[in-house]
């Protein structure tokens, strides 16, 4: 029986869907009945249900409000994973924990290997980082799957925001030097149920490597060859400083998914392909 931790938010409801839609047996726990900042009502919980695998999507994911309240940021995505780590390790529990591209300091241009040393410049990507060293110092069996810039039915993200402001404005400012890749949150729901016996890092994210301004631009020629009127006509180029933000974020987070391709023997389907899917259904 499947344990889906923080199964209320974007990611822990996609997993809700397809658990129902591919009969898994699962167990769903917000963030009150399954506090992972509580060691012992994880515990409680863990022995209650006596879960084989559990999934980790519990997160303070607020990346600029986390500059200003970093000790929640620490207590759930740090110490909270720590804990998940360790009521998986007091059940015998396999564990998947999800992580972040923003564990990354964004100074390479090519893409980012599990190897590859994490140097966070923002403190939701410290505390992710943090998050992933306690899991495995309480589970070395883990399994931590680092995604990229969602995309989904739920949520706001950039490109529900982009989608919406599409219909207002008829200049986009949108940022050009932020790279990465897209995830559908989907695609990545369906990958976390195949990794459920995995253990390591492993990245995964639709393939596609772009900047939010060259993203933004295939979306608008997408919107308007799908016939959908918007009022936008131009996307216009800018830099990160154009938007005061707390959080600096990482200029080049574009994730290699070679390893995870190999291991499930097929690569991620570029984002452009998912984001057809995702509109098909807005
Ligand atoms: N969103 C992205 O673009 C992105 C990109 C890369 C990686 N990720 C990672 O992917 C994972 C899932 O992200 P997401 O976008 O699905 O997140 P999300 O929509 O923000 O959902 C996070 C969930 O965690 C719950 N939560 C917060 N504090 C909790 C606590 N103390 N105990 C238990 N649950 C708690 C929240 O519940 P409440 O609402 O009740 O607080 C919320 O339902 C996270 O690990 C995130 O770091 C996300």
């Amino acid at each position: 029986m499947l344990w889906i931790v923080g199964a209320e938010g974007v990611l822990g409801s996609t997993l809700v869907e397809l658990c129902k839609s591919n009969k898994i047996s699962y167990t769903a726990t917000g963030s009150k009945e399954g506090d992972v900042t509580s060691l012992e009502c994880m515990s409680r919980v863990a022995q209650t249900i006596q879960p084989t695998h559990i999934v980790n999507c519990a997160a303070f994911t607020d990346v600029d409000k986390a500059e200003q309240f970093p000790e929640s940021a620490f207590a759930i995505n740090a110490t909270g994973a720590g804990h998940v780590a360790t009521v998986a390790k007091q059940v015998g529990a396999k564990l998947v924990h999800i992580s972040t591209d923003y564990v990354f300091a964004g100074t390479h241009s090519t893409p980012y290997l599990e190897t590859e040393e994490c140097a966070p410049v923002n403190v939701y990507g410290m505390s992710k980082w943090e998050g992933e060293k306690q899991v495995f110092a309480a589970l070395p069996s883990a399994c931590v799957i680092r995604a990229s810039w969602f995309f989904g039915k739920k949520g706001k993200n950039f490109i529900s925001t982009l989608l919406e402001r599409m219909h207002e404005k008829e200049v986009i400012p949108v940022v050009a030097d932020q790279s990465s890749c897209l995830t559908y949150c989907w695609d990545l729901g369906d990958i976390v149920l195949k990794m459920l016996d995995a253990t390591g890092v492993f990245h995964f994210a639709n393939s596609g490597g772009a900047s939010r301004f060259e993203i933004a631009q295939e979306i608008l020629t997408m919107v308007r060859e799908k016939g959908i009127a918007v009022r936008c006509e131009k996307i216009e180029p800018v830099s990160s400083s154009y938007f005061l933000t707390r959080a600096k974020r990482p200029a080049y987070s574009v994730l290699s998914t070679c390893k995870i391709s190999q291991y499930l023997g097929k690569p991620p389907r570029p984002w452009q392909e998912a984001f057809k899917e995702y509109l098909s259904h807005v």
